[in-house]
């Protein structure tokens, strides 16, 4: 069976070297951060944003405990506002939609945030860069967050962009990812 995060890591790495600058728009526990930060290695650089204080204490805890190096910001805030923090061009974005696993379900991403962080983020890519959203249309917020990014990653134009969907076609509860990829 396909593990969604193991593959999602396949897309991303072609993008990324050492050296480069990336941004985790939503950190989570950091997994993904711990992944980005290691892929950039210590002379790159990773912004990680999340709303809750959970999230980034268990994210510092783990990149503390993970990486010899700080190579990384992690920032309380929205990721609708990481345009005030990213300094220059990203080759790499990743949003992993939904709720803090372990933490507050009533806390999950919502389209009204969602929206505009993944146009920022993808007005931040450098050539050759990717954007790369997991979305969970499991539950009711997942499913519209979907439907919209779906509407508004069609309308780019693809001379600029690749967009493209991984989804199973026989299981549309399952979680699922979508991908800008600069050219
Ligand atoms: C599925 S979790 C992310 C998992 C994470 N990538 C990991 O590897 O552990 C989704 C996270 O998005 C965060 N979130 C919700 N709304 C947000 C927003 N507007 N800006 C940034 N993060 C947000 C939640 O607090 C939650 O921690």
């Amino acid at each position: 069976m396909i593990d969604l995060l193991t593959l999602h890591k396949q897309f991303l790495a072609p993008h990324i070297k050492p050296g480069d600058q990336v941004a985790d728009f939503t950190m989570g526990n950091g997994h993904d951060t711990l992944w980005l930060c290691r892929a950039v290695g210590e002379k790159g650089h990773v912004w990680a944003f999340d709303i809750q204080k959970q999230a980034v204490n268990s994210t510092r805890a783990l990149l503390e405990s993970e990486l010899g190096y700080v190579n990384y910001d992690l920032i309380l805030a929205s990721h609708a506002d990481a345009g005030k923090y990213v300094a220059g061009k990203i080759k790499a974005g990743v949003f992993n939609l939904g709720y803090l696993p372990g933490g507050d379900k009533s806390i999950t991403t919502l389209r009204s945030s969602t929206l505009p962080a993944v146009r920022g983020a993808v007005e931040m890519l450098a050539p050759d860069g990717i954007v790369l959203i997991a979305v969970y249309p499991g539950h009711e917020e997942g499913k519209l967050e979907g439907e919209a990014l779906s509407e508004m990653l069609a309308g780019y134009s693809r001379f600029q962009y690749c967009v493209s969907c991984f989804r199973l076609l026989n299981s549309p509860t399952s979680p699922f990812f979508y991908m800008v990829e600069s050219k």
